[in-house]
């Protein structure tokens, strides 16, 4: 179908409802575990949204169904400046859909190569206004009892004025809480035991890697301080040739830290990086850690207002640039593309109270028995 008819056909629909014929997908921008973004335009509103695809076939496939409600109920409940916002979300029969507000800046990761690639690392003052930010959002966290699990540079976006917005909560748990996939509700338990989970190598903690009766209550500041590390150093402090020999590094508990950093810089990341989960700072509190001689001269409730330090370049690589090759809606909504999978039989069911529309004061509504196809 050209787009103009296609376009027509969204605007002489009544449906409020988000329905995918009402959006054209323009480009893969993100494959990660379990979903593949795509940069889509909304064509009711002629504006780009990320729309996050998820095969439920896949899904289930790969053990990750708990994942993607989890993922749905964070990204409906929480409300913060530095976490990107929902729009909606729906289903067809083989799909989960969420539609995402988009960013063209990129991710943070990204953005730290291309500064890399030009032999550069952050300067200190920017670092600290980063590292800032996602206090904030640590702090949003603690006080909400939510651990996010997979905090690292991709994991961040970066907004129009360079600020960051924090994405991908399918691994995030409630503290004490474990998700009911029958009910759909969180259940008061407290002793999870961790059996296949494991975040991004890089940056996870030794307790999770122990696979102990953990609480998740600082593994989180774990891989904040990991993140600290990579800012002033450039490379994370245990990366092996390969995800065994990163893990085993994790575990001998060796790093180095460059002798020639500010004293309180290094004091910050020792006091990270605590193997002792009970003593890493911040575990009872994140103010602890705001509190810290680093970030002196830190307005923590302003930061979102403020300009971000030194004026960086903006992104410019290719995947910010918005190619003009359609893919084919047909072709990526309503079929199972990983071929492997053909013979599975989906028996997938998600339940009917997929669908959520968040409204721009903030409202948000839930439909039952809404498939959109
Ligand atoms: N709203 C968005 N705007 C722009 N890029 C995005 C957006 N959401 C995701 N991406 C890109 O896709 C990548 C993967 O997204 P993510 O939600 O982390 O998926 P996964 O759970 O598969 O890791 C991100 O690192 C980012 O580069
Ligand atoms: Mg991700």
């Amino acid at each position: 179908m050209f787009k103009e008819d296609q376009k027509n056909l969204a605007l002489s629909s009544n449906n409020k409802l988000p329905q995918i014929r009402n959006y054209q997908l323009l480009k893969k921008i993100g494959e990660g575990s379990y979903g593949k973004i795509y940069l889509s335009e909304d064509l009711k509103t002629s504006s780009l949204v990320t729309l996050k695809i998820i095969d439920k076939t896949f899904l289930e496939l790969l053990g990750k169904t708990e994942e993607a409600f989890i993922e749905q109920f964070m990204l409906i409940h929480l409300k913060h400046k530095n976490i990107i916002n929902l729009h909606s979300c729906f289903q067809t029969k083989q799909k989960l859909i969420f539609e995402i507000e988009y960013f063209k800046n990129g991710n943070f990761e990204n953005y730290l190569k291309q500064i890399q690639n030009k032999n550069g690392i952050l300067s200190y003052e920017t670092s600290k206004f980063y590292l800032a930010e996602i206090l904030n959002i640590l702090l949003y966290f603690q006080k909400n009892k939510i651990a996010h699990l997979d905090l690292k540079p991709g994991n961040f976006l970066l907004d129009e004025r360079l600020h960051l917005k924090l994405i991908d909560f399918a691994t995030c748990k409630i503290i004490g809480k474990e998700y009911d996939l029958k009910t759909k509700k969180f259940i008061k338990q407290n002793n999870i035991i961790i059996d296949n989970y494991l975040g991004t190598p890089e940056y996870v903690s030794p307790e999770i890697l122990n696979k102990n009766v953990i609480n998740f209550k600082s593994c989180d500041i774990w891989s904040f301080g990991i993140i600290m590390y990579e800012l002033f150093h450039g490379y994370t402090p245990f990366k092996g040739k390969n995800e065994k020999e990163t893990i085993q590094n994790i575990k001998n508990g060796n790093f180095k830290i460059d002798e020639k950093l500010p004293f309180e810089v290094k004091d910050l990341i020792n006091k990270l990086l605590n193997y002792n989960q009970e003593e890493r700072l911040g575990v009872n509190d994140i103010k602890d850690i705001m509190k810290h001689k680093f970030f002196e001269g830190i307005n923590f409730e302003n930061l979102f207002e403020e300009k971000v330090p030194e004026n960086l370049k903006k992104c410019s690589s290719d995947s910010l640039f918005v190619q003009k090759r359609k893919i084919s809606f047909m072709e990526e909504l309503y079929s199972t593309d990983e071929s492997d999978f053909d013979n599975h039989s989906v028996n997938f069911s998600c339940g009917n109270d997929f669908c959520v529309v968040k409204y721009e004061d903030n409202n948000i509504e839930f439909y039952d028995n809404y498939f959109v196809l």
